[in-house]
């Protein structure tokens, strides 16, 4: 059994209670390779802000649990060494989807777990959360839950279709799972197609997607006001990294995301945690292809990957400072 606490890592309890009261989000940022670790810890230590780095059922198929388990370990140390003294990073199980799965990452370290069990019938939804959070605050480990599905297919996220979240609902199910913190479905969905054109209005050649709702949001701010609320599926899908993408032998069609100005509106209310995993996959692929194209005879991995990172970087501090604005918000 590891402590997060001596791994230098934080739980989420503090930096959300802030973070409502502020006005901002923190940005939860997924990592699978040691590039974006590298990436989202120097994005984070030159803003000055905390930030959650997450591990997907994926990404530990994908990398090895214990290598990203120390992976965290290093982001801390690396913070310190970019001259941050006492940086502010939870390391958190995104999308758990078993007891036995948060139970691993609590024991190997994770100061932060989602148990998702948004498509089981709400019952059994309360059940297994309420056994996760038992199981994670005896090690003061928090706990986000959702209630209602979003739309969207990932690799192990999987949902056809969408139901809003029903806010006469979230009263009963935070008490009873004695959740942390409440991931809700507004309109948001995973991965880089959100939106089919159709479902769009064309805008100075541009097509804007539906607006979030807004108004469930609200109504879930009434109901449990000050409890911080989670969204997921947040990326904006850049028009310029699909374009240089697409320009340098990528075939992206009809790649649409949420429009950053509703994620800093929601970022504004009780929204305090943002998820953030399909533009930093755009902005890796992006500097990559572009790399490759203008370097055919390159074939060292650090040629390609510098710039990638570079790039991710980029896209990490516009967010955290012009999206959700928790710049300057350590300590
Ligand atoms: O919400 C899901 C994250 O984007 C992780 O995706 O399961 O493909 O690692 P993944
Ligand atoms: P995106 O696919 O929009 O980046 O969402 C990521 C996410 O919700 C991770 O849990
Ligand atoms: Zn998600």
């Amino acid at each position: 059994m590891v402590n997060y606490k001596d791994l230098g890592l934080v739980n989420t309890r503090e930096m959300f209670k802030k973070a409502v009261t502020g006005g901002y989000a923190i940005p939860a940022f997924n990592f699978n390779t040691m590039e974006q670790m590298q990436a989202i810890v120097m994005a984070a230590v030159e803003t000055k802000s905390p930030v959650i780095m997450q591990v997907s059922k994926g990404a530990r198929n994908y990398a090895n649990a214990t290598i990203l388990r120390y992976m965290a370990e290093g982001a801390v140390a690396y913070a310190k060494e970019l001259g941050c003294p006492n940086p502010e990073i939870v390391l958190h199980l995104d999308h758990g989807d078993s007891f036995e799965l948060c139970k691993d990452c609590i024991d190997m370290g994770f100061s932060s777990v989602m148990i998702d069990g948004s498509s089981l019938p709400y019952e059994e939804n309360i059940a297994l959360a309420k056994k996760v959070v038992d199981y994670a605050h005896q090690f003061d480990v928090t706990v986000e839950a959702e209630l209602g599905v979003l739309a969207g297919v990932e690799d192990e996220v999987s949902s056809a279709e969408s139901h809003y979240t029903k806010p006469e609902e979230v009263i009963d199910f935070s008490t009873r799972t004695g959740c942390d913190s409440l991931a809700i479905s507004i309109g948001t969905s995973h991965g880089a197609h959100k939106f089919t054109p159709e479902q769009c209005t064309l805008v100075n050649g541009v097509l804007v997607p539906p607006p979030l709702a807004f108004d469930i949001l609200h109504e879930i701010e009434k109901k449990l006001p000050g409890f911080p609320i989670v969204l997921h599926g947040s990326s904006s899908v850049p028009m310029e990294e699909v374009n240089t993408i697409n320009k340098f032998g990528g075939h992206l069609e009809a790649a649409i995301g949420i429009p950053e100005e509703q994620l800093r509106e929601a970022a504004k209310s009780a929204v305090c945690k943002i998820n953030i995993d399909s533009d930093s996959r755009l902005a890796m692929t992006a500097a990559i292809r572009q790399h490759l194209a203008e370097h055919p005879g390159d074939f060292d991995p650090r040629q390609y990957l510098k710039p990638a990172r570079e790039n991710m970087k980029k896209m990490y501090i516009h967010k955290i400072v012009n999206v959700l604005g928790s710049d300057g918000k350590l300590g």
